[in-house]
């Protein structure tokens, strides 16, 4: 399906289908205690509020170091472990959590506007702090890794983190070891979304990617290390999304105190 065609079946389900609840109250539980107001003005929690999906990228090129810092929040490394007495090994620590310490991700980032950056495909050791030119050639447009999604087009950088799947598995050869590493995504992107937040970038998770051009741009073919989630950076343009078909309202930035 096209982004259009999956916007029409979604309307065309939901007049043809029930609604699916999408929270659940405290009614029918033997008691409901009432919580305190969250502090929204706190260094962490207005930061967190501030973060949308924004779709509107202007065309000016992603600062480098704006980049490094969203890198950095995601995968970057702040010292390193020995999990027992005898390991050759040492774990990194990193700013988020992972299971078993293994932290299977790489980044690859698709600079296609970015200061002091040729256009092409750079790979993120996270160990350096360094980039590494992985291609420059026959480099497609956003929208066509992206799955024909237009309005990321003016996007400046995309993140994508592919997972080594031996990582976390060498430790955990069982499903865990599979839910631990897709769950890690999450906690990537959330920090580079953080980060970018935190500069005023625009930015955007996205799961929609074809696959074809994920291998075809960070040269990763195997099905243990595979792409998984990928983030879009940029500067902000002052129209909030080029275009949506979903209809969903990505401006609305006055977040909505419980209680
Ligand atoms: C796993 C995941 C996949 C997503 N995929 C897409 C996508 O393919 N395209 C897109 O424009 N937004 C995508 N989004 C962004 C969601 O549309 C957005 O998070 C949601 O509308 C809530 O808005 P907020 O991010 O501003 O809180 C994705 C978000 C998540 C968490």
């Amino acid at each position: 399906m096209d982004p259009a065609q999956s916007a029409a079946r979604l309307v065309e389900k939901s007049a043809t289908t029930e609604a699916v609840p999408l929270h659940q109250d405290n009614q029918g539980y033997a008691a409901t205690i009432a919580l305190p107001r969250p502090e929204l003005e706190s260094d962490a929690l207005s930061l967190m509020c501030r973060r949308r999906s924004y779709r509107g990228f202007s065309d000016e090129a992603l600062r480098l170091d704006h980049l490094s810092e969203c890198l950095f929040a995601g995968l970057g490394i702040t010292g390193f472990v020995k999990p027992f007495a005898e390991s050759e090994e040492q774990l990194p620590f990193k700013l988020t959590p992972s299971g078993g310490g293994r932290n299977p991700y790489e980044a690859f980032v698709y600079a296609r506007r970015v200061d002091g950056l040729a256009p092409g495909v750079y790979h993120y050791s996270a160990r350096e702090h360094s980039l590494g030119l992985v291609g420059e050639q026959d480099l497609p447009s956003v929208a066509e890794v992206l799955a024909g999604q237009r309005w990321f087009e003016h996007t400046a950088a995309l993140v994508l983190l592919v997972a080594n799947f031996e990582r976390t598995m060498w430790k955990y050869p069982h499903p865990t070891g599979y839910r631990v590493v897709l769950l890690e995504a999450g906690h990537i992107a959330q920090n580079i979304l953080l980060a970018a937040t935190a500069r005023g970038l625009a930015c955007t998770p996205t799961c929609a990617i074809d696959d074809r051009q994920a291998v075809r741009l960070t040269k990763c073919a195997q099905l243990t290390q595979s792409h998984v989630y990928t983030i879009a950076l940029g500067n902000r343009s002052t129209i909030p999304t080029v275009m949506d078909p979903l209809h969903i309202a990505h401006n609305s930035s006055s977040p909505v105190a419980p209680g």
